[in-house]
């Protein structure tokens, strides 16, 4: 098949869908891979590099999406780029499907496949291909970084003959993949980790990594995980009692950041203004669901609030887009590892496995009519 890679338009977006690397593969494999001109160069992937892994370079995005079976992206496609795929064509991105719902319609009328890879399933099978993972990771590290760079104090503990610096006291909030790299990187620097999560699962994360778990943990916190492994929205009294706890601790911290977020939902108020005006003045928080709503409510995209009393709160939207090299390297493995079920093994066509869970879970678009279970009308209708 003939696969497209465009350079990506969102504004905030340096990450590319390929590599070199996986160029590579991808020619190996028996497909053209066609790249619009300086598509990686925000991710210092030059040009050259992608045409001596064998890609054809495009001059723009018309050029390079003409005649392709398949068009991967990192952000969904813009209208142009929709609108110049054929019926039956294929599209990957991370789609934000709940964010972006009407897109949806928009993809099942162009008649075109569309996948969302945040909806390939977290089974064994597909780890592979997770890209919440693979991006959620180096968001977690970039967080701690930032904060890093935010705050106006070391990270470790020196002591130096002109006296002692006390270690940073970190706590992270949502221990899932982000928040453990957030707690591993944080460690490496020096400070003094804490984390909090409502999965109990979490727990023993949390430990292995040499961090101490803080969370109100009664029945409902028992049961707060669904067979999926994520988080359940949890009872108005769990909260509550939750903030109590957290907020005595998180006065007593330099840095918070929160990295919690449940599917398809708003993301859970963790940090209120009261709790951020208890904080020091020098102390940062650092809000990594800012784009689901926040898990602040003072946090904003992409600015760096001082408050009244001192205190940095700073919303990133896209930090794997600050690592583009290596979020753009893992992601295109991610996509990688998902082309064989996109593929007919014998013809090399673009032709999904529809019967397969992955496909199954993943795919937003078949014929002209949106079938995944989130929103198609069926679903709707019997809901
Ligand atoms: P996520 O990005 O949906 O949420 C981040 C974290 O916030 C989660 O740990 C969640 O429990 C937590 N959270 C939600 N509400 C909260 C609240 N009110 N207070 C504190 N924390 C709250 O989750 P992510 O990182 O995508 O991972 C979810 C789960 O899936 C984890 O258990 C992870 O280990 C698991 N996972 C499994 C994989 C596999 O088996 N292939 C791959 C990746 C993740």
């Amino acid at each position: 098949m003939r696969i497209a890679v465009v350079k990506e338009r969102a504004a905030d977006e340096t990450r590319v869908a390929a590599t070199p690397d996986t160029v590579k593969k991808i020619v190996a494999l028996g497909h053209v891979i066609v790249i619009e001109t300086g598509a990686g160069s925000n991710a210092s992937f030059p040009d050259d590099q992608f045409k001596a892994a064998g890609a054809e370079i495009a001059q723009d995005a018309g050029a390079a999406i003409k005649g392709a079976d398949l068009l991967l992206k990192v952000r969904s496609p813009e209208a142009d780029e929709l609108a110049a795929l054929p019926k039956g064509t294929g599209v990957v991105a991370l789609m934000n499907p709940y964010g972006q719902k009407a897109a949806v319609e928009g993809y099942a009328k162009q008649g075109v496949a569309a996948l969302a890879m945040e909806f390939v399933p977290r089974i064994t099978r597909a780890q592979s291909m997770d890209a919440l993972s693979s991006q959620s990771n180096l968001a977690g590290y970039r967080a701690v970084i930032e904060a890093a760079h935010l705050y106006g104090r070391g990270f470790p503990m020196m002591m130096t003959a002109a006296g002692t610096v006390a270690a940073a006291k970190v706590f992270i909030m949502g221990a899932g993949v982000a928040g453990l790299q957030a707690i591993a990187t944080a460690r490496r620097l020096g400070a003094i980790v804490t984390a909090t999560d409502v999965r109990p699962a979490a727990k023993e994360q949390v430990a292995s990594l040499g961090a101490k778990f803080v969370a109100v943990e009664d029945d409902e916190f028992k049961q707060a995980e669904t067979a999926a492994g994520y988080a359940k929205a949890m009872s108005a009294e769990y909260q509550a009692k939750q903030a109590a706890l957290v907020a005595e601790h998180i006065a007593k911290q330099d840095i918070v950041v929160t990295t919690a977020l449940i599917p398809g939902r708003a993301a859970p108020v963790l940090v209120t203004e009261a709790m951020v005006m208890a904080m020091k003045p020098g102390s940062v928080v650092i809000d990594l669901a800012v784009s689901q709503g926040g898990n602040c409510p003072l946090s904003k995209p992409d600015v760096v609030v001082d408050t009244a009393n001192g205190v940095k709160v700073a919303g990133f939207s896209n930090l794997p887009a600050r690592l583009a090299a290596d979020s753009s390297s893992l992601y295109a493995r991610n996509l990688l590892a998902l082309l064989p079920l996109l593929t007919d093994k014998d013809t090399k066509a673009f032709a999904p496995a529809w019967d397969d869970e992955i496909i199954k879970g993943a795919m937003l678009t078949k014929d002209g009519a949106v079938i995944h279970p989130a929103f198609a009308p069926q679903a709707a209708t019997a809901a």
